[in-house]
């Protein structure tokens, strides 16, 4: 059987439920009013989320822009108590671990597509800045891609729609990434989360529970109408009709 790979002890711990327990809604402040970013925090922290979920894209990776390490300080600036997850749609990856650690991420998710030196590597030196890490995938990368370096990370997040905008529909196949992963994580006695990401709504959440994931992220369905803590019961409504 493989063995862990040592984590350092400092290291911040996902917040809430160890995995199996309950499923982690995470909301993606991608679909928030940017002019408001700190309401977006409070509304967040009310609905009972204490994970949320940052995108971060550079033009290049993606044909969209988002925000960088300075945004990313002013609004750590304003919390404390809500984990901090980065999910870098970028080139050279490496580059900017530091600068967001620096900003308070304590999760740095990486595209394996990206990275341009070992991802093995990379997730560790992650872990060596003393934060989780994570390793993601496009909806048409397979796991076989990631396979070789999954025993370093502490979440592997699957691309549910293509990677640069919100509010596209879920794509049915990626689902089936899910299942491959948890039986990896049983097959190698490893512990990583799954995460999702993308066209994640009140039905789609079910099946990606049902297929074995952790961590659901929502950007539309939490941000839809201003109603983040009606949206948020709606989401865990429709994932406690399934258990
Ligand atoms: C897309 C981002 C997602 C995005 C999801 O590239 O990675 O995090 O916010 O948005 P929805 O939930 O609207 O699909
Ligand atoms: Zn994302």
């Amino acid at each position: 059987m493989a063995r862990k790979p040592p984590q350092k002890k400092d290291r911040p711990l996902f917040p809430g439920p160890a995995r199996g327990k309950a499923v982690h809604i995470v909301p993606s402040l991608l679909s928030a009013d940017f002019a408001d970013l700190a309401g977006a925090l409070t509304a967040v922290r009310q609905a009972g989320c204490r994970w949320i979920h940052l995108d971060i894209m550079d033009g290049h990776f993606v044909p969209n822009l988002t925000f960088g390490p300075p945004v990313v300080s002013a609004i750590r600036k304003r919390t404390k108590d809500i984990f901090f997850d980065a999910h870098l749609m970028i080139e050279n990856p490496r580059q900017y671990v530091k600068p967001f650690v620096a900003a308070g991420a304590q999760l740095i998710t990486f595209h394996v597509e990206a990275a341009q030196d070992d991802s093995t590597n990379l997730l560790r030196y992650i872990r060596r800045q003393g934060v989780q890490s994570g390793i993601s995938l496009r909806p048409k990368t397979p796991v076989s891609d990631i396979d070789p370096h999954i025993e370093s990370a502490d979440l592997v997040l699957v691309m549910t729609v293509e990677p640069g905008f919100g509010g596209q529909k879920l794509i049915p196949n990626t689902l089936n990434k899910i299942r491959e992963l948890v039986l990896l994580r049983e097959e190698r006695a490893l512990s990583y989360l799954i995460q999702v990401d993308g066209g994640i709504d009140p039905e789609t959440a079910s099946l990606a529970v049902a297929a074995g994931s952790d961590v659901l992220v929502a950007g539309s369905a939490v941000f839809r109408g201003g109603r983040v803590k009606e949206n948020v019961r709606n989401l865990r409504r429709a994932l406690n009709s399934i258990r």
